[in-house]
């Protein structure tokens, strides 16, 4: 397999400038300043690619591109989302920790396909290392003249920065995080307008995940028809899984896009102590949960798993086994997006916290025969009516826990305890 961002990390100091050149680094954005490629042609080139942005949403990075007004006179900003709060998502951080130069690279050669002059890295709040190595990172490039004025003797000149965040969740959705960075309480904007024409400081910004950059040197540099080659029909290129939950070895995989559930889960060592596979998240705690013995029928692209009924998100693997009590983890869950809500917008402020406080009273044996049907209908009142789609991380994983096992939601309201395995929540707390 031909790694995109991860091949060749396995030795000392990676993320220097010493041996990104090395692997062939900065050797992308020599190509386009001295072929010299148009800013149109680097475009087409990411949209033969089907690189899907790595952020959540898998929108097309290329078309995204082409929204950016083209004769704008003044600013243009490009802004990487290195937020990365999602829980089970832990992969952009290992970016930034041993490969940030494909990063800083993949944004110089956004900043020239999209007429920008300036570029801001948005690095998740509570990761003070990772902010410090990228710091190193900038200061590197821009010594060796692949940042500031007058990039390799060429007319192109861009810069880059990294901002410490806030590190809040809501700070991750690209208009909270727009706010963020201006200094601002990192709360959703309204959209439209977009951030292509109203973005940072107002002025036109493409926000991309720290993935969906870094993968721009390797498409340049090889083509995107050969990035596309590596994944599927519409889902090209390879994909970094972040697999945790009850997996022998968790940690970040990355495979082409299209590789199958089980193969995925053969090389994060299998089930962990040889235990049945129960559930799986596949994209991030805010994406449905899917019945284990249908992700092993399952291949991990953005299509297939929304074929299934739920999405490939951020990539994070969450694999739980049969000792899970689906109630309690969806507790856990639940508490986090009320905690993380902004409190902006009535139906997700409210509506969260409800649904925590239902879930947590069905755990602890208090739950009501209306119950179930209660999340249900509060999880659709709440979905798609928010400004930004907070709303929807929430109330999706609600009810696909509440839909795939509902039987153990009634047993809990039933019986006042836990089904799961021989060890009850009340048991395991009293030991
Ligand atoms: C509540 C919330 C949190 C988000 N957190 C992140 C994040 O941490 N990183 C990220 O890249 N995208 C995050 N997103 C998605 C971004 O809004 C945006 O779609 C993404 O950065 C676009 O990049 P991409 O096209 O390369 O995927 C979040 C969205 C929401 C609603």
């Amino acid at each position: 397999m031909t790694g995109v961002i991860l091949e060749g990390l396995d030795r000392d100091r990676t993320w220097s400038l010493e041996h990104y050149l090395q692997r062939g680094g900065y050797e992308a954005l020599r190509k386009i300043l001295t072929m010299p490629m148009t800013p149109e042609q680097v475009v087409d080139e990411v949209k033969k690619s089907v690189l899907r942005g790595r952020g959540g949403a898998g929108f097309p990075t290329g078309l995204k591109w082409t929204f950016m007004p083209k004769n704008y006179v003044g600013d243009k900003y490009v802004v990487c989302n290195s937020d990365e709060g999602e829980p089970g998502t832990f992969k952009d951080r290992d970016i930034l920790r041993y490969n940030p130069h494909a990063l800083i690279e993949g944004m110089i050669i956004a900043g020239y396909a999209m007429g920008a002059t300036r570029g801001y890295n948005y690095i998740h709040g509570e990761i003070w290392e990772v902010y410090q190595r990228c710091e190193e990172a900038i200061d590197q490039a821009r010594a060796a003249g692949f940042l500031g004025q007058n990039i390799l003797g060429s007319k192109f000149s861009f810069d880059l920065f990294n901002h410490h965040g806030y590190g809040a969740y809501i700070c991750g959705e690209e208009t909270a995080l727009l706010e963020s960075l201006e200094g601002k309480k990192g709360q959703p904007r309204y959209k439209p307008p977009f951030p292509a024409t109203y973005g940072l400081y107002g002025k036109p910004t493409t926000i991309n995940n720290t993935e969906t950059f870094a993968c721009v040197p390797w498409i340049i540099r090889n083509g995107g028809e050969a990035f596309l080659q590596l994944g599927k029909p519409n889902n090209g290129g390879t994909k970094i899984f972040s697999v945790s939950g009850h997996v022998t070895r968790p940690g970040n995989y990355e495979v082409p896009l299209g590789t199958p559930f089980s193969t995925l889960l053969e090389m994060a060592g299998g089930m962990r102590g040889g235990r049945k596979i129960k559930a799986v998240i596949p994209g991030g705690s805010s994406m449905p949960v899917l019945p284990g013995d249908l992700m092993m029928q399952l291949d991990m692209d953005y299509d297939s798993i929304s074929k299934a009924g739920s999405m490939l998100g951020s990539g994070a693997v969450i694999v739980m086994d049969e000792t899970t009590c689906m109630v309690r983890a969806l507790e856990r869950l639940s508490l986090f997006y009320h905690e993380e809500s902004c409190g902006q917008c009535t139906p997700c402020r409210e509506g969260t916290g409800w649904l925590y406080r239902i879930i947590h009273r069905i755990e602890h044996g208090q739950g009501r025969q209306d119950d179930l049907d209660l999340l249900h209908s509060l999880s659709n009142n709440i979905q798609g009516r928010t400004i930004c789609a907070l709303g929807d991380a929430a109330a999706m994983p609600v009810r696909s826990f509440v839909t795939h096992f509902r039987d153990e939601f009634e047993y809990h309201v039933t019986h006042r305890r836990c089904q799961v395995g021989a060890v009850s929540d009340s048991q395991e707390k009293a030991a």
